[in-house]
């Protein structure tokens, strides 16, 4: 929150800028005076000819935000802010309107305080369990459209870090643990909300994959491991999508902090991906000026420590040319010019919430996936049921959120809000009145549907022990800003779970976590499904697929281990006092800016993150990657490889049941030996949708990057000759059919 009586203060500097900055002082623009205006020229053109009109301080000020309070000191201007995380003001003398951007991890973030509205879908990871190039647009362009309406014209989601440590608490904002499947699902999602005419970011690059001492920490990679794992993701986003920013991370990498990192940002990202965009640090992510604009770093967020009064120094003594300072301004106006945001700026309007709610139920239905179904316990027949027992933390009321920056204010407030608390805190739970209790009740009319809290797993169990079936909703709360201590749900649920599964044997687990959790008591229930955090109608859709109106598709984007103990790292490592700013202290800014002392936490494991890892060592996980049940079945058979650039790896996908479906058929290549590459990686997939006894021929075309391997002396990526296994099935650990061809 931006404090009221410091923007008091400028209020009337401020109204002259408004009215310089009202939408129609751009409409004002003419062609013939702003040449640039004209939409035929390319975006590079176009900037190019504003970048000439400027002077030395409008580009500076494209450079930096305008403040946050906590994190910068706060400019005047950001009284024009539009109540989002960023703010940077516009150029009406040349057209170029301000930019507006807000978090919008899984919806706009921020909404209900500013007096508006967003719709909250279910968390991004669930829409990477849907492996569906759709469903990722169409989560998106929501987004998208919902930001427009609210104003702003750039998006701060598209979170993609890998889930390399599984305790990271911004698991639920990240797409899993495959850069391929991560990467092809973040670009789709940003397809989405740039054809709003938005401006996309993909954050947190690079290797910010723990929340601990995220300030201070120092990752060691070897470049070959960086390059073919958590920047692959980034790679393959950059490549299908022109994405308008990078948001580089909070952490340091081999040395450097990302946000003046040349290696990262100049050598791979712009010069190697060819990026066109600009970069922009994470929220107080800046540390230097020079230093940091040799390295690439476009923009600093959210004020102006470096990239104000020191870059301009910096730029009058010549310490940063001229050259570099116009290359940052270029691309900042590129991407508003390549995304539409001059030429169709947002118009606040009034959001379809009904058609939200319908896209966020179907994200889920499409997400949540089941993971356990002994007995054919799933679906349920309402007509033979007479007892339930709903058991569960508020599965009364509602259904749990992942906050943090990501989080979005409740549409309908919060289902568990004490009386008289209207605003969502910084790190709070939130639950979204979205009520598993009521939404059985709608699918069973006839039966007895009671519920208990859990908070006695005795009297739970004693009301499982009458009911005919037992459904038990578990959560783990995930946020930015923390990592969990452990894999095991919190709250004794563990315990809540086996009680009732001993009173029950019909008992379904419903899962709302935003990743892994171990599962002592899988052995004991029946049925497991997976819900993540599920949006605003995840009961709606959890009680269709419970009831058989929506058959499960989706898959994990990452593994489930058995036990922490199977994991790469034993523990998230802790950041030392000296790497923690003083909080307590009136400006821990300025200690952040100054750069904490750096501790440090090594990736060797390497490329080996997630299924690559358990390959590698020979761990049996609890579920694997790329697994997930359905209430119908299917059979692979006829696999034929063709060779060539990009191989084709064509099969047959049959639906053996006796209901329709949706089967995510997963393609992985195991690589020649010569390689040195864990045993296998995914290099495709397709969704097939199946009619019961429907056979269908599918082919996947597997890009021949995703074959290869990355190759340092020569910083480029290399197909190795040899014996490339291709492996085909519906999941990491189901691949019935292979055949090995050879590629030079
Ligand atoms: C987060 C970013 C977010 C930014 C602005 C930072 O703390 O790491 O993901 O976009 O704040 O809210």
């Amino acid at each position: 929150m931006r404090s009221p009586a410091l923007l008091n203060r400028f209020c009337s500097l401020s109204i002259l800028l408004l009215i310089a900055a009202l939408p129609g002082a751009f409409a004002q623009t003419s062609e013939n005076s702003h040449p640039w205006m004209n939409p035929k020229l390319s975006p590079d053109e176009r900037a190019a000819m504003v970048v000439k009109q400027m002077t030395l301080d409008e580009k500076i000020q494209l450079l930096h935000g305008t403040g946050m309070e906590g994190l910068s000191p706060i400019s005047p201007l950001a009284v024009h802010s539009n109540g989002g995380a960023g703010y940077v003001p516009g150029i009406p003398r040349l057209g170029i309107p301000p930019i507006q951007m807000s978090d919008a991890a899984y919806g706009v973030r921020a909404s209900g305080v500013n007096g508006r509205y967003a719709t909250a879908l279910p968390a991004d990871v669930a829409g990477a369990a849907s492996w569906d190039l759709n469903a990722a647009y169409d989560y998106g362009a929501l987004i998208g459209r919902e930001l427009r309406a609210q104003g702003y014209n750039m998006t701060l989601g598209g979170g993609v870090n890998l889930t390399r440590e599984p305790r990271d608490g911004r698991t639920f904002e990240y797409l899993g643990e495959d850069p391929v499947l991560a990467g092809t699902m973040v670009a789709a999602v940003m397809k989405g909300e740039q054809a709003q005419h938005v401006m996309g970011d993909i954050k947190h690059y690079a290797l910010n994959d723990q929340e601990s001492g995220r300030n201070a920490v120092n990752v060691n990679i070897d470049q070959r491991a960086a390059r073919e794992s958590d920047l692959l993701a980034f790679e393959i986003a950059l490549h299908d999508a022109d994405i308008a920013a990078v948001m580089c991370s909070y952490n340091r990498v081999n040395g450097d902090y990302a946000c003046e990192n040349k290696y990262l940002l100049n050598d791979v990202l712009k010069k190697d991906w060819n990026f066109k965009g600009f970069v922009l640090s994470d929220w107080g992510g800046t540390h230097s000026a020079a230093k940091a604009s040799h390295a690439g770093l476009d923009h600093e967020e959210p004020g102006w420590i470096f990239y104000s009064d020191e870059l301009k120094r910096d730029v009058e003594s010549d310490k940063v040319s001229h050259a570099e300072l116009d290359d940052h301004v270029q691309r900042i106006l590129r991407s508003m010019f390549a995304t539409g945001v001059v030429d169709d700026p947002p118009h606040r309007s009034v959001v379809d919430v009904i058609g939200g709610f319908a896209v966020a139920q179907k994200i889920e239905e499409q997400g949540a996936v089941l993971l356990k179904n002994d007995a054919a316990q799933l679906p349920l027949e309402a007509a033979k049921i007479h007892s339930i027992a709903v058991i569960g933390p508020h599965a009364d009321v509602g259904m749990i959120s992942g906050g943090g920056s990501a989080q979005v204010d409740p549409p309908g407030g919060n289902a568990i809000m004490p009386p008289g608390h209207g605003d969502t805190e910084w790190q709070e739970q939130i639950w979204f009145p979205t009520s598993p209790l009521r939404t059985i009740r709608a699918k069973a009319p006839y039966a007895r549907v009671q519920f208990d809290s859990g908070a006695d797993p005795d009297s739970a169990a004693a009301l499982a022990k009458n009911a005919d079936v037992a459904v038990i909703f578990v959560y783990q709360w995930e946020s930015e800003g923390m990592d969990l201590e452990s894999l095991s749900l919190p709250l004794h649920q563990d315990d809540l779970i086996s009680k009732v599964a001993a009173a029950n044997p019909h008992t379904i687990v419903v899962l709302e976590t935003g990743g892994p959790v171990t599962m002592p008591w899988a052995g004991q229930v029946n049925a497991i499904l997976e819900a993540w955090f599920a949006g605003s109608r995840g009961a709606e859709a959890v009680a269709n697929i419970l009831f058989g109106e929506v058959n499960p598709s989706a898959k994990l984007p990452m593994t489930f281990p058995r036990s922490e103990a199977d994991l790469p790292h034993p523990t998230v490592v802790q950041p030392p006092p000296e790497s923690i700013p003083h909080h307590g202290g009136p400006e821990p800014w300025k200690e952040i800016a100054a750069g904490l002392a750096p501790f440090q936490v090594t990736y060797d494991e390497g490329v080996k993150v997630g299924y690559k890892w358990y390959d590698a060592e020979n761990k049996p996980v609890l579920f694997p990657f790329g697994y997930g049940l359905s209430y119908t079945t299917y059979a692979y058979s006829g696999l034929r490889v063709g060779g060539g650039g990009d191989p084709n790896v064509t099969f047959t996908v049959t639906n053996t049941g006796n209901r329709a479906g949706a089967e995510i058929a997963e393609v992985y290549a195991a690589l020649p030996p010569a390689a040195e590459e864990p045993p296998k990686r995914l290099v495709g997939w397709s969704k097939v949708a199946l009619n019961a006894g429907e056979s269908r021929e599918v082919t996947v075309n597997v890009d021949q990057r995703f074959l290869s391997i990355f190759n340092v002396q020569k910083n480029a990526w290399e197909l190795i000759p040899g014996d490339y296994t291709f492996m085909v099935g519906g999941s990491s650990q189901d691949l019935p059919l292979k055949e090995t061809i050879s590629l030079k």
